[in-house]
C-alpha cells in the first residue's frame, strides 16, 4: 500500500489505496495500464524486474498486491477468468490424488472437475460440506484437499469455515474457499485458518458486468511458490486493461457491498411473505438452516437470493414478467439480473445431483443490483402477479 503501509488501515481505505504507488515518471495517481508484452533490459542479465508480460505486469501486480491486503492474506495471483483461478488450484494436485468437493459448487466447477481431471486421474467425493461429519466421513488416505463454496451457488448453503479449517489441518489436507459470493468485504475465509481464497472477480469484485477475470489468494509461501509457477506456466493470465478496471471498481466495493445486502435483506423480507414463493433460499433470513453460522463468520449476508417457484412454468413466467431484473448469467453486478440455474448456470449438472441438493426446475437465481429498492421490490412483486 501506498502511503497507508505504516498504519494499520481499515477495509474501505485499503480498498481505494492498497497495492497503489503513484507511477514513477509521471506521479499519475491512476496505475495505468501497461500495455506491454515485454520489457527492454538495461543490459544482458539486468532487468527492471519485469522481463514478459504473461510472468508479470505492473497494472497487474497492483491488482494482485491490493486483493491480498483485501483477503488479509499475503499472495495474490489474478486469472483471466474464475474458472482459470479454479484450475490453478486444481492443478497443485497429481493423478491418484481425492478431493473432497461441496455437492453444490458453480456448475463449471463441477464441470471441469468431472469432465476434464477426472481424466487425468483425480478423484472427488460431493458431500454436503455443511455437515462436518459428512466431510469427514468422505476423506480417504489419498485425499489431498477440502474444496468449499460457501454460501453455494445457487442454494446459498454456508459451510463452517472455522470446523473446515480444523479437520483440513488435522488430516494435514489444503483447504481451499470459493468466496466469490461474498467477496473480501463480507468474509475473509483466511482469517479462519483456510489455506487458499480464490475468487471469480467477474463477480462483486469486478461488479460492472463488463470482466471476466478469477484471482487465488494465500499466506502459504510453499502455495504461493505453486500457484505462481502454475500462472506463468499455463498462462491464462488476465489482460492489462482489465487488471485496471478491476482495480478501479475494487475502489467502491464497500459501497456496492452495502448496497447489495440491504436491497437483498428487504427483497427476501417480501418474498418470504409472498404464498407463490414455496421456498426461498437467503442467509440473512433467520430460516435459513446455516444463519447462525452466516452470522458468525460473514459480515453481510449478500446479494443472492434464490428462491423455488414450484415449476419450470411457474420460474419462466417470473422471469419474464421482470422488467428491472435482466434475465442473463451472472451475478454480482451493479444490475440486478435472474436466472434459472437448472438450465443456465448449472445445466452442466447432472439432473440427479441437482435434485439431490434441492434445486428444482422452479428454481429461480435473483442477484440484486444497486438499484432503487423500491423499484426493485415492485418489479418482484409485479412479476410474482403473472405467475
Ligand atoms: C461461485 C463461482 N465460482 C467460480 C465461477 C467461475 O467464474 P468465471 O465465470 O469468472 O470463470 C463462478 C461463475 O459464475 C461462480 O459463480
Amino acid at each position: 500500500m501506498a502511503k497507508t503501509k505504516q498504519h494499520k488501515v481499515n477495509f474501505a481505505t485499503k480498498a481505494v489505496h492498497a497495492g497503489q504507488h503513484p507511477e514513477e515518471i509521471t506521479g499519475a495517481v491512476t496505475i495505468p495500464i501497461f500495455q506491454t508484452s515485454t520489457y527492454s533490459n538495461k543490459k544482458l542479465g539486468e532487468t527492471t524486474g519485469y522481463d514478459y508480460a504473461r510472468t508479470a505486469n505492473p497494472t497487474r501486480t497492483a491488482l494482485q498486491d491490493c486483493l491480498a491486503e483485501l483477503e488479509n492474506g499475503k499472495f495474490a495471483f489474478c486469472f483471466s477468468s474464475g474458472m482459470s483461478a479454479v484450475s490453478a488450484v486444481i492443478n497443485l494436485f497429481k493423478s491418484g490424488d481425492h478431493i473432497v468437493c461441496s455437492d453444490n459448487v458453480y456448475g463449471g466447477t463441477y464441470r471441469l472437475y468431472e469432465q476434464v481431471m477426472r481424466k487425468y486421474g483425480l478423484d472427488f467425493t460431493y458431500v454436503d460440506t455443511s455437515d462436518i461429519s459428512l466431510v469427514e466421513n468422505a476423506i480417504k488416505p489419498n485425499t489431498k484437499m477440502i474444496y468449499v463454496e460457501t454460501p453455494t451457488n445457487p442454494m446459498l448453503g454456508i459451510s463452517d469455515l472455522k470446523k473446515i479449517s480444523a479437520l483440513a489441518n488435522n488430516r494435514k489436507l489444503i483447504s481451499c474457499v470459493d468466496n466469490t459470493f461474498m467477496s473480501p468485504y463480507f468474509q475473509n475465509p483466511l482469517d479462519f485458518g483456510i489455506d487458499i481464497v480464490l475468487h471469480s472477480s467477474t463477480k462483486y469484485i469486478n461488479g460492472h458486468c463488463d470482466v471476466i477475470g478469477g484471482c487465488v489468494i494465500t499466506s502459504d509461501e510453499s502455495l504461493a511458490e505453486q500457484i505462481k509457477f502454475l500462472q506463468n506456466s499455463i498462462g491464462a493470465v488476465p489482460a492489462p486493461l482489465d487488471c485496471f478496471l478491476i482495480l478501479r471498481a475494487l475502489k467502491t466495493l464497500p459501497l456496492r457491498m452495502k448496497a447489495h445486502n440491504s436491497n437483498a435483506i428487504a427483497i427476501s423480507e417480501q418474498l418470504s411473505r409472498n404464498r407463490k414463493v414455496k421456498k426461498i433460499f437467503y442467509p440473512g433470513l433467520k430460516s435459513h438452516p446455516q444463519h447462525s453460522i452466516a452470522k458468525k463468520q460473514m459480515r453481510g449476508f449478500g446479494g443472492i437470493i434464490s428462491i423455488d417457484l414450484g415449476s419450470y412454468s411457474a420460474a419462466k413466467r417470473f422471469c419474464n414478467a421482470l422488467n428491472i431484473f435482466q434475465i442473463a448469467e451472472s451475478l454480482g453486478g451493479v444490475e440486478s439480473l435472474v436466472c434459472h440455474p437448472p438450465s443456465m448456470t448449472h445445466g452442466s449438472v447432472p439432473k440427479k445431483m441437482r435434485e439431490k441438493i434441492g434445486m428444482n426446475d422452479g428454481l429461480v437465481r435473483l442477484s440484486v443490483g444497486i438499484e432503487d429498492i423500491h423499484d426493485l421490490l415492485n418489479d418482484i412483486e409485479n412479476a410474482l402477479k403473472k405467475i
